[in-house]
């Protein structure tokens, strides 16, 4: 076994054993309970790391739910993993570790478990030290709760209720939660779940451990039991803080921890100089190091191996994970930085996206929806609004405008763009890599740049611009397709617009409606009595069908008809407003008196354009000089 973390080790010499084969029941997750994370790292990691920090002689895991991925997680010189294939207990788990136990050289073993993360290194010394001292064949880390709900209760001899003050006393008992009698059950002094047991004894009485309850598990807390009838001496060694000793059961005790975590972190960099806002709405890993005098508004986290110098403003809401920041950085609300450097006196956002290696360099400024991917940014260098640089190299004092792109991406590989010292980039542009734009040039705004520019060079990559003049006024006297742009388009006006010429399809006929082609205009004429059943309809459903077949310049004749009335009249108005709206004309000739005068009537003689005959009709499109599209 490889010695890296056994060396130096401090007496009283001992070993510990952390059970982590157990599935996450209580999380409802497929997942080891073990690599849930908590605070940015897995749950495991809290309680191995205290236990490795306390300087054991041997340092033992017991592995079983996904085996493979935990033993991959949590891999280090000098521990060992012993794998328990079927998970039947705690117990058992000490079971399984037999072989390794009976060659392990301490004579005390501390068992932990791995859902105890706030475990600190030195309560398991002092665990240890007292276990040792008194010479006992096995000690419980207890602590009193006042709602000991869901843990072991500590029953001690001569007392079925436990009550501070007799901490003396020896146990007889560890009581799981759901086997407890009424009585035990208002116990407070609860089993942390952490153990030391003499390594001698334990293998001696081990074999004692039975399935033999409710739960059909080999529990380890048995084995107090087991040695309080063989006349072993068992204590407990209750902790001060009972927080910690919180068991991680579920997700909501997850949580908890993780807030506890959280907040000392916070308070640790607080007594260190730096301004959190909001504690409680801050989220800092562990291993994050923040300099003095910078501050970090609510919303913000810090995660991974993060750096941040001093006198920093980190904006609300911002994320800045395995990354470093140099002094005096400015990172503006919601900012995201990845893997990236950010140097001193540079500023970053807001809304800007920092990731894979991307560098800024010293005074240089990232503005607002500014992407930058495995670039470097040098001093003095600003992309400021709506940019995307990636894999790309800005010498110092480069100036990039709103909207540019580094187009560095072809489908297949990715292509470098170097922009060299003080070159200006006009807005709007799109950089093809690869792409070298050298010293003190321009590029124009608005440019597609795909070849090389030499330095100090103006380049400019666009298509000249043409002015035609005039030309909105001519398409606003243009009549009906002109008048027609500002509304809703039938798939007839589209197809005029973009210059296409419209088809025109040839037109249904009917009985009591004729419609025939005169020049440009259409004409339908009726042949029956409009009031007659069905005939205002069959009007109707001609008018609606010539002008989306694109007939626009339509002529009703009512040569044939006398009356209207006002069913006709609606379904009449109906027709031409559709017409209108795709930009059509109606006109109406050879009207009755009696249907002028019904028209008249519904005041909607204005409404229809009313020609005396249809030869007049027809010639008024030619005079509006509109025409047939
Ligand atoms: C355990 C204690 C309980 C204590 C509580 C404190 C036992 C029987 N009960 O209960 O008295 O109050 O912790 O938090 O010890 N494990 C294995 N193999 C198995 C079963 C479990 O390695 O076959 C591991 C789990 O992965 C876990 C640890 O043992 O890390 C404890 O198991 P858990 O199910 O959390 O026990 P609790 O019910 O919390
Ligand atoms: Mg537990």
């Amino acid at each position: 076994m490889a010695k890296g973390v056994l060396k130096n080790r401090a007496e009283p010499g001992f070993s510990v054993l952390l059970l982590a084969a157990g599935k996450a029941t209580r999380f409802k997750s497929e997942h080891s309970k073990v690599l849930h994370r908590l605070a940015g790292k897995p749950l495991g990691e809290y309680v191995l790391r205290a236990a490795l920090e306390a300087r054991p002689e041997r340092a033992y895991m017991v592995i079983g739910h996904e085996a493979p991925e935990v033993r991959k997680t949590f891999e280090r010189p000098g521990l060992t993993f012993i794998e328990q294939t079927q998970q039947l207990g705690t117990g058992h788990a000490l079971l399984v570790a037999r072989r390794e136990l009976e060659q392990c050289p301490s004579a005390t073993l501390a068992v932990l478990v791995g859902d105890a993360p706030l475990l600190r290194p030195e309560t398991l010394r002092a665990l240890v030290e007292a276990h040792g001292k008194a010479r006992a064949a096995a000690t419980v880390l207890s602590t009193y709760l006042d709602d000991p709900r869901g843990y072991g209760r500590v029953v001690r001899l001569g007392a079925e209720r436990s009550e501070r003050g007799q901490d003396g006393g020896r146990v007889r008992a560890i009581v799981e939660d759901r086997l407890c009698t009424v009585a035990q059950r208002k116990i407070r002094e609860v089993n942390s779940g952490i153990l030391c047991f003499a390594r001698i004894k334990l293998l001696e009485h081990l074999d004692e451990l039975s399935n033999q309850n409710a739960q059909k598990e080999y529990l380890l807390t048995d084995l107090v039991e087991v040695f309080q009838r063989a006349g072993e001496k068992v204590l407990a060694f209750p902790v001060e803080d009972s927080l910690e000793v919180l068991g991680v059961n579920d997700r909501v005790e997850l949580a908890r921890v993780e807030k506890i975590l959280r907040l000392r972190k916070a308070e640790a960099l607080m007594r260190d100089g730096v301004t959190i806002v909001n504690p409680e709405a801050t989220y800092i890993d562990e291993e994050v190091e923040v300099g003095s005098d910078t501050i970090i508004e609510p919303g913000v986290s810090l995660l991974g191996e993060t750096r941040v110098g001093r006198a920093c403003v980190l904006g609300a809401g911002s994320t800045i994970a395995g990354s470093a920041l140099g002094d005096r950085v400015s990172v503006r609300h919601h900012s995201l930085v990845t893997g990236s450097r950010v140097a001193s006196d540079a500023s970053v956002g807001p809304f800007a996206h920092l990731r894979d290696g991307a560098v800024i360099d010293q005074g240089a400024r990232i503005g607002n929806f500014v992407e930058v991917k495995k670039s470097r940014v040098g001093r003095g260098s600003k992309a400021l609004h709506l940019t995307y640089l990636g894999d790309a190299t800005l010498e110092d004092r480069v100036n990039i405008g709103a909207g540019t792109v580094t187009c560095n991406y072809d489908g297949v590989s990715k292509y470098p763009t170097i922009i060299e010292e003080g070159v200006f980039v006009g807005s709007g542009s799109m950089l093809v890599a690869p792409l070298r734009i050298g010293k003190g040039s321009y590029v124009a705004a608005g440019s597609t740049i795909t070849e090389d520019v030499p330095p100090e060079s103006l380049a400019l990559g666009r298509a000249r611009q043409t002015n035609k003049e005039g030309w909105a006024r001519e398409r606003a006297a243009g009549g009906s397709e002109a008048a027609a742009a500002g509304r809703p388009r039938s798939s007839t006006a589209d197809a005029t617009a973009q210059g296409g010429k419209p088809s025109i399809k040839p037109l249904r006929k009917t009985g009591d409606v004729a419609v025939r082609q005169n020049g440009s205009v259409t004409v339908i004429e009726l042949m029956a009595e409009i009031t007659k059943s069905g005939v205002a309809k069959e009007l109707a459903q001609s008018i609606r069908q010539a002008a989306e077949s694109h007939h626009k310049q339509l002529v009703v004749n009512f040569s044939h008809a006398t009356s209207l009335d006002s069913g006709a009249t609606g379904e009449l108005v109906a027709a031409v407003q559709a017409v209108q709206r795709q930009g059509g004309h109606v006109k109406l000739s050879d009207l009755s008196q009696e249907a002028y005068q019904t028209l008249e009537a519904a005041n909607l003689h204005h409404f229809f354009e009313i020609h005396p005959n249809e030869a007049d009709a027809i010639a008024s499109f030619g005079k509006a000089g509109v025409s047939g599209g």
